[in-house]
């Protein structure tokens, strides 16, 4: 069933809510996603940042429709999509292949995948494949299409567009590749755009390049940008707000200034300090240990096995996401309680004042 509230222009144009994704397995059930909840408005860029297989891809996916085979599930939570100012939809409760959900997907929310030359077809044209995108979704014709994928290949930098519209994925470097895959993304015009690890593949001053692009284009089209990568480093220049996963779970969400000026969970430390800049001779250091088996029992707080700081209680309980600053969350329990005693020497030295 589908659930439409009273929708606002304030209100975020996505608002994931508690979101748990299980893959059930034949040796168990993976849980992927554990209770995520983030937000974004339009012209707002979050990015979503976490290493290897901590749950950045499988909630990108559910929020598309497009969770792999049957055997991944949103298993709890709500993913609720502000369409207009009298539709909110949960996504999560539409059904992937239904009308609703491909009125949607690639065409209100569209996404950008890792790897252009698996996503693009290698027998056809691009011209033909962002035309295809605009005659999906919109009711143009053969002729306009064209005339629309030659405006866009230009608007993503593709020098000579309209030569180039007829040619074939190989035959492109894998930077103009990925400039194809968002001008099919952008082809009609989304308010979300989804791009998961969209310069992975890329060399790095490429990579520079089509994040500047992405980030401009989210700037001109008033889109809200979902941005994921494993690389602390890329979102730095793109995005407003962060969000830290570790093992399916957001760990640290807050403005990208408070995140590299006072990151405070142990895990954004290390992730902060993984990050290589030019010039620099500090060493780079490396987190020991390895995100924990997605089928191990969990107990206290993911991180502590691999936490230089780790104090009993953190091994027994999980924390909960808490304040300990305006708009600065973190899943913690050595911050939160460094808060709480700061907090009380702070009203002790007040009341001693009065
Ligand atoms: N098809 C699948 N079957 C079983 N488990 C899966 C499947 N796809 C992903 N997983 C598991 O789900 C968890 C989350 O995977 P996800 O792909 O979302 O990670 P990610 O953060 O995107 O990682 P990466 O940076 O490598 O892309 C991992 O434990 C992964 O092993
Ligand atoms: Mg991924």
């Amino acid at each position: 069933m589908e659930t439409e509230l009273a929708a606002s222009s304030q209100n975020p144009l996505l608002d994931v809510r508690n979101l748990k994704i299980q893959i059930h397995t034949d040796i168990g059930v993976v849980r992927a996603v554990e209770n995520v909840s983030f937000s974004v408005h339009a012209g707002q860029a979050l990015g979503i940042v976490g290493e290897s297989g901590c749950g950045k891809s499988m909630t990108a996916l559910s929020i598309m429709g497009l969770l792999p085979g049957g055997n991944a599930k949103v298993a709890d939570g709500q993913i609720l999509y502000n369409r207009s100012d009298s539709e909110i939809i949960d996504l999560a409760t539409l059904k992937p292949t239904g009308a609703k959900m491909r009125s949607i997907r690639g065409n209100e929310i569209a996404m950008i995948f890792q790897e252009p030359m698996s996503s693009l077809n290698p027998v056809y044209t691009i011209g033909d494949q962002i035309m295809e995108a605009i005659i999906l979704h919109q009711r143009v014709n053969k002729t306009e299409a064209r005339k629309r994928a030659i405006k866009m290949l230009d608007l993503v930098g593709i020098p000579a567009a309209s030569q180039r519209v007829d040619e074939y994925p190989h035959q492109l470097s894998g930077g103009m590749r990925q400039r194809v895959m968002i001008a099919i993304a952008l082809s009609c015009n989304p308010r979300i755009l989804i791009a998961d690890e969209p310069t992975t593949a890329l060399d790095v001053t490429v990579q520079a390049q089509i994040l500047e692009l992405i980030k401009q284009l989210q700037i001109e089209f008033n889109m809200a940008l979902i941005l994921i990568t494993h690389d602390l480093g890329v979102v730095r220049e793109v995005a407003d707000d962060v969000a830290v996963m570790y093992f399916g779970r957001v760990v640290e969400h807050a403005p990208a200034a408070k995140i590299f000026k006072n990151p405070s969970h142990p895990y954004t430390q290390r992730l902060l300090k993984a990050i290589p800049r030019i010039g620099s001779k500090e060493e780079l250091l490396q987190i020991e240990g390895s995100v924990p088996s997605p089928f191990s029992i969990r107990k206290g707080c993911d991180f502590a096995p691999r936490c230089l700081e780790t104090v009993q209680k953190c091994k027994d309980q999980l924390p909960e996401m808490e304040l300990i600053e305006a708009q600065h969350q973190v899943r913690c329990w050595l911050r939160q309680d460094a808060k709480s005693l700061n907090d009380k020497e702070g009203a002790k030295s007040t009341n001693n004042n009065e």
